[in-house]
């Protein structure tokens, strides 16, 4: 029997793709609209499993051969894609002693956030700072950054981007500087100064939609830590958790993406939590797991940990920990579109 002589839908819908037109209401039979549904796995990487790998790339490729020496997280929903999220990109960066990664810029924004290893600075725009680990260092979108390590000790840190939102948005520019690296124009960390201890040059206007500060060093991010947690109300999902802020305008250090560093005391068990926001977790110190849509992943030092927007996690501390994150929210805010739903 003919299909479409015996449903005269069929042959209705082979007409309309024919003339690139599609029925909505066969496009949303049995999907369920009231919510969203990631296609992102949550998902796990043990520092002590993807660090061997790392220091392989070391030996294998030279840095100014491979202009990043990156070994991407890629979320098994995505291989292939460079995507730890459905909207972010993350990959850990090898700098060797002696070695400079080569100035360029492009119009994803980058945030680090150094792992291991003293003697590197990041540059940007001609100014440089020094990194050490545990540093939130934001590279907005557009400016030239290179990176190099004058110490004697391999130094890795995260690398994070908005790299799928930007290329689903069809914006991707990018450029390579002339030279190997930028000139320097200002003293090392002038940003810090200017910005950075609760004063502003009088008459400032921000002049980009980004942090003032560059480098959000984990020293004072953690005395803050520290100086809070004896007497904070914790958040009975989140603990103890702050976010960083740009110092000129109380926003956040970029516009698409936002980073938290929160303290989860020994014995902390959560209330199960979810948001919009997809969150890539770097565990800085201590123990624990998260238990992310009812699949439970350990993490210890160095240890990242990916949360899919809208997929219920709970954290567990087995001992005094510090988490970073990193998540799209700042974009979503902006859209109008973040919510977050902490079961009160
Ligand atoms: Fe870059």
């Amino acid at each position: 029997m003919d299909d479409i002589r015996s449903d005269p839908q069929l042959d209705f819908h082979r007409r309309l793709a024919e003339q690139d037109l599609a029925a909505l209401w066969v496009a949303r039979r049995g999907v369920d609209l009231s919510k969203p549904r990631s296609d992102a796995q949550p998902k796990a990487w043990l520092y002590d499993d993807v660090r061997p790998r790392l220091m392989e790339a070391g030996d294998l490729v030279r840095a100014e051969d491979a202009f990043r020496r990156v070994i991407v997280l890629e979320n098994p929903a995505y291989a292939g894609e460079m995507r730890a999220t459905n909207t972010l990109y993350a990959g850990l960066q090898l700098v060797l002693p002696g070695e400079i990664a080569p100035c360029h810029r492009h119009s994803q924004t980058a945030v680090r956030f150094v792992i291991e290893g003293e003697g590197a600075y990041t540059s940007v725009d001609g100014e440089r700072t020094r990194l050490h680990p545990g540093d939130f260092v934001v590279t907005p979108a557009w400016s030239w950054h290179d990176h190099g390590n004058q110490g004697n000790e391999p130094v890795v840190w995260l690398d994070g981007l908005d790299t799928p939102l930007v290329g689903f948005l069809d914006t991707a520019f990018r450029e390579t500087y002339a030279e190997l690296t930028h000139p320097v124009l200002r003293p090392e960390d002038d940003a810090q100064a200017r910005y950075g201890a609760n004063m502003l040059p009088v008459g400032h206007v921000p002049q980009r939609q980004a942090s003032a500060v560059m480098n959000y060093s984990y020293k004072s991010s953690r005395a803050a830590l520290a100086q809070l947690a004896p007497t904070a109300t914790l958040d009975p999902a989140d603990g103890l958790r702050l976010r960083y802020s740009d110092p000129a305008t109380g926003g956040w250090p970029s516009p698409t993406m936002g980073g938290f560093l929160q303290h989860l005391p020994r014995g902390f068990s959560g209330a199960e939590a979810r948001m919009t926001d997809s969150t890539i977790y770097v565990c800085v110190e201590g123990r624990g797991r998260t238990i992310v849509n009812g699949t439970s992943f350990e993490w210890g030092s160095h240890d990242v940990v990916v949360v899919p927007g809208w997929l219920p996690y709970r954290h567990e501390a087995t001992d005094d920990a510090i988490l970073f994150s990193l998540s799209d929210r700042p974009a979503q805010q902006a859209l109008g579109l973040w919510r977050e739903d902490k079961g009160r």
